[in-house]
Parts: structure tokens; C-alpha cells; sequence
């Protein structure tokens, strides 16, 4: 029997390189799978390469209304992977305000509505997780992050205390925290060779990620295997943060 068998898995953010990572491991173990994306033609490309019928869902994570909306077209789910997310690199000096307050709203806000709405219906039916993907910049200072970094920081503790209030209702809240992985947020490394080398030196593996790696992470998190981890947030990061 599949691992995720009769499970309903929504990933959000799955037109790219790490949700496209986690809807296949997934689909994989069985789950029936809802997927999301503000991109909704990549989304529809990507779901068509794993099989016809996949439910798709276009919505913009910056936008409360559409989150809504979202969670009452999804409805009962058995696993939420607030997984869509930007990426800024900017010196906090030129960064506007505006564009700040943007990466925390899609990043942390986005997110914390979601698990709110969804995890209302989960703790009605008194079972669910909810996997947080958030960063190893959560854990170190990195330039040019102030705000991304703000934000994943927050989505780490965010975790914690949406952990503390819904596990006695069998909610399980978790987080995943990358280290940085080839994905097409990160095509600045694989399009300038000196940086991309700059950046696997400074990680103590040797090496980048793979959204793989994480995706195989996330199903043990989001699995029975897991049900004793509440509130965590695993660094998956080669090193990183440590070193
Ligand atoms: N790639 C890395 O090195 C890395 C490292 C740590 C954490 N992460 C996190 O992993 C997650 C996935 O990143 P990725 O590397 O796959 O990036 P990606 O750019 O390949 O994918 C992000 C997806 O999110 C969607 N998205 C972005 N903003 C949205 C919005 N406002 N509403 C709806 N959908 C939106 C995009 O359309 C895209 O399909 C992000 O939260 C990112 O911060 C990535």
C-alpha cells in the first residue's frame, strides 16, 4: 500500500522547482494531489507530467481574499505544504518599503492565512500536518536578505506557537529549512560560474541541495513516522549554518 494512499497533499508554489519536487514525491507515494501556484499555466504543464486529472488551483499568495478563496475551493486536506515563496536580494539601504512589506506578506502572511484557514478544517476533523518551508537564512545573516531572511525567521516560529496551539486538536505543524538548491530561484548561481563556485565552498558537504533530498524530508515529516516531531523546523542545508 503506498505510504500516502487516500491522503489529500495541497502544495503550494508547485510550478516550481522545490513544489514540483513535492508534488512528485507525493503523487509517487499515492497521495491524490492539489496543487497551487500563481503561475497557473506552469502549474497546468507541470501537472500534466505527472498524469491527467490533477486538481490545479490558481491563486496569489500576497492577496488575502484569494487565499480564501483558495482554502474554500480546496476544503478538507490531509497535508498543507506552504511551500510558495519569492525570493529578494537586495541591500536593506535600497530596498523600498513597499517592496518589503511584499516579500512578508507572500512569505510569512501568505502562509500563516492559509494554515489558518486549512487548519481550522483539519482541527475539525481532529487530524492534519502542515509542513512550512522556510530557510537556513532563518538561522544565519546572509547580505542583501534582511527582508526574505525576516521572513522565514518568522515562518520558523510562526511554526512553533501554530505547533503549540493545534497539536492537542492533531494538528501537526512542522517546518522544513533548505539550504540553497538548484531551482530556478536560484538561477543568479548557475548563471554566473565564479559565484556558483563561491557558494558550494562555503557549504561544508561540498555541494548544493537537490529539491529532491528535501521532498524525501518532507515525507517523512508529514508521514506517521513523524507524529512525536511538533513544531520543529529541520535545516536541511549541508552544513551551512553551522560552519
Ligand atoms: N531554492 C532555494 O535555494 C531555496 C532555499 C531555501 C528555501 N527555499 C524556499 O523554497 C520554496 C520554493 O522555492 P523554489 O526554489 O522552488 O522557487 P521557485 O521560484 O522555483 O518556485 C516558487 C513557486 O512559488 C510560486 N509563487 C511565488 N510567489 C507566489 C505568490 N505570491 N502566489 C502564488 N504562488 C507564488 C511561483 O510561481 C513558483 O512556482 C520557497 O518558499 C523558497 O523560499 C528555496
Amino acid at each position: 500500500m503506498p505510504r500516502f494512499a487516500g491522503k489529500r497533499v495541497l502544495v503550494t508554489g508547485a510550478a516550481g522547482g522545490l513544489g514540483g519536487a513535492f508534488a512528485r514525491a507525493f503523487h509517487d507515494a499515492g497521495a491524490a494531489l492539489v496543487l497551487a501556484d500563481r503561475d497557473g499555466d506552469g502549474l497546468a504543464r507541470f501537472a500534466k507530467t505527472l498524469g491527467d486529472g490533477i486538481e490545479c488551483h490558481r491563486y496569489e499568495q500576497g492577496d488575502l481574499a484569494s487565499i480564501a478563496a483558495l482554502a474554500k475551493a480546496v476544503g478538507a486536506i490531509d497535508v498543507l505544504i506552504n511551500n510558495a515563496g519569492i525570493l529578494l536580494v537586495s541591500p536593506l539601504m535600497e530596498t523600498d518599503p513597499q517592496t518589503m512589506a511584499e516579500v512578508i506578506r507572500i512569505n510569512l502572511i501568505g502562509p500563516m492565512v492559509l494554515t489558518r484557514h486549512l487548519g481550522e478544517v483539519m482541527a475539525k476533523r481532529g487530524s492534519g500536518v502542515i509542513l512550512n518551508v522556510s530557510s537556513q537564512l532563518a538561522f544565519c545573516g546572509a547580505e542583501g536578505r534582511s527582508a526574505y531572511a525576516a521572513a522565514k525567521a518568522g515562518l520558523a516560529q510562526f511554526t512553533r506557537t501554530a505547533a503549540v496551539e493545534l497539536a492537542a486538536k492533531g494538528v501537526r505543524v512542522v517546518a522544513i529549512a533548505p539550504g540553497r538548491l538548484l531551482t530556478p530561484m536560484t538561477t543568479y548561481l548557475t548563471g554566473d560560474p565564479e559565484r556558483y563556485k563561491a557558494g558550494i565552498a562555503r557549504v561544508p558537504a561540498g555541494r548544493y541541495g537537490t529539491p529532491e533530498e528535501i521532498a524525501k524530508l518532507a515525507l517523512f515529516l508529514a508521514s506517521g513516522d513523524a507524529d512525536y516531531i511538533v513544531g520543529e523546523t529541520i535545516i536541511a542545508d549541508g552544513g551551512y549554518v553551522l560552519s
